[in-house]
């Protein structure tokens, strides 16, 4: 097997793959694109911010609060090189890609022309969505009266974009979809709906969640107005998220949350707000959380984006291929390692996902189950759930054996 990165090394970084669970079960974790584990290199910056330099930022004159205040904006200019954003000011910190989603959702609702999400207006997005950038869609339509509208799936996991230009209309103002599906791994075609999106003026934001965790990742080169992810799934802490906005957009549209940080002026008649990002970030924000996702972009960065895209794309070749020697296993996504991400989900013969989670567990192999917030892929395959094993840069060939191992066992557990 080519391209895979050295694992042995990258291992010993994350001190949580050493666990043995279950009366000596190794751990085996397939379950990263819920949440990835954390090298001691993100632990040690954590410990240390909170050891070392802990303050409230942007607002103190004393030495801890200038520290403080440099770590967090230094996380800004590592995140907004990660993903080359033109300015360190379109990078806005979040707790998470859903709060990323629904704050555009806000803005563009609070919005003025030509901005304005209206009942003369529509939203596109697809049926392969996380809850996440389908909710808060959900709710702005209602509020509003927009139209929503999506793409929907052919058989075998992809966006059906047979009919883009009537999906896409001269009345769409926003399309929002996912770069790579959580549930399904499918890497979509940015190009194509951009393209569209362009044409009749819509803005587009792209859910990068499964993306910028797993490949070189360049907002410029998306064409993208907007894009959301989150730190916990590329080796950084849980509470912090990114909004990338193309700097115009950030100055025109409106906040979302009021409060401190974000202001300019305030008198008890009226307010006007700081510039982007902050005029975006109201009260405290996620300091500790920024500085750990800092040092996730400086681990990740070391390694080499690139690299660990090929790795990945080398355990998920590898697993599709076990996988489907598998009797009974039906992948629900792409079957081949082409354009696909490395979540795979799949129901085995009539065994519920719940039991094959369960059975798993107990060889100490971490795998989800359920709908992963992506329940209208569940609908549209007419399954109740899935099994998902995900991989990352430390997953290993033999992890990928573990795993059908499991399965076989589970086969004969249920008969
Ligand atoms: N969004 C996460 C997942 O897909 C939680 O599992």
């Amino acid at each position: 097997m080519t391209g895979l990165l050295d694992t042995e090394a990258i291992r010993k970084d994350f001190p949580v793959l050493d666990r043995v669970i279950h009366d000596g079960k190794k751990l085996v974790y397939l379950d990263n694109a819920a949440t990835s584990q954390k090298p001691r290199q993100v632990l040690d910056a954590l410990n240390d911010y909170y050891e070392r330099h802990n303050a409230n930022v942007h607002r103190g004159v004393h030495v801890l609060a200038e520290e403080a205040t440099a770590l967090y904006e230094g996380a800004r200019d590592k995140v907004a090189a990660f993903v080359n954003a033109p300015s360190r000011d379109e990078v806005i910190f979040t707790k998470n890609a859903s709060e990323s989603l629904n704050l555009v959702a806000n803005m563009l609702g609070w919005a003025d022309e030509p901005y304005r999400v209206d009942e003369n207006t529509e939203i596109v997005i697809t049926e392969m969505e996380h809850h996440s950038n389908i909710v808060p869609w959900q709710l702005l339509a209602q509020r509003t009266g927009a139209k929503l509208k999506w793409f929907g799936l052919t058989d075998d996991g992809r966006l059906d974009l047979s009919n883009v230009d009537e999906v896409i209309t001269e009345r769409t103002k926003v399309v929002s979809f996912t770069l790579v599906s959580n549930i399904m791994g499918t890497v979509n075609p940015v190009e194509e709906i951009v393209r569209r999106a362009q044409e009749v003026g819509a803005l587009v934001v792209v859910d990068a969640s499964q993306a910028v965790p797993h490949m070189p990742f360049d907002v410029q080169a998306i064409q993208a107005d907007f894009v959301a992810f989150t730190g916990h799934k590329m080796c950084g802490p849980t509470g912090i998220g990114v909004l990338w906005g193309r700097q115009e957009l950030l100055e025109d549209l409106p906040p979302f949350l009021g409060g401190g940080e974000m202001i300019e002026t305030v008198s008890m008649s009226s307010s006007t707000y700081a510039p982007a990002p902050h005029k975006f970030e109201a009260g405290t924000p996620p300091i500790a959380q920024a500085v750990g996702l800092g040092a996730a972009v400086d681990y990740l960065s070391a390694i080499g984006m690139d690299r660990i895209a090929a790795h990945e794309h080398a355990i998920t070749e590898y697993a599709v291929n076990r996988l489907a020697e598998v009797p009974d296993l039906r992948i629900i996504g792409p079957t081949t390692a082409e354009d696909r991400g490395a979540a795979i989900s799949f129901v085995l013969g009539d065994i519920h996902p719940h039991d094959v989670g369960q059975v798993l567990d107990e060889q100490g192999i971490a795998v989800r189950v359920g709908h992963h917030c992506a329940r209208p892929v569940c609908l549209r395959y007419g399954i109740p759930a899935t099994t998902r094993a995900s991989f990352y840069l430390y997953s290993t060939p033999a992890e990928v054996d573990a795993l059908v191992e499991g399965l076989e066992h589970v086969r004969n557990f249920f008969g």
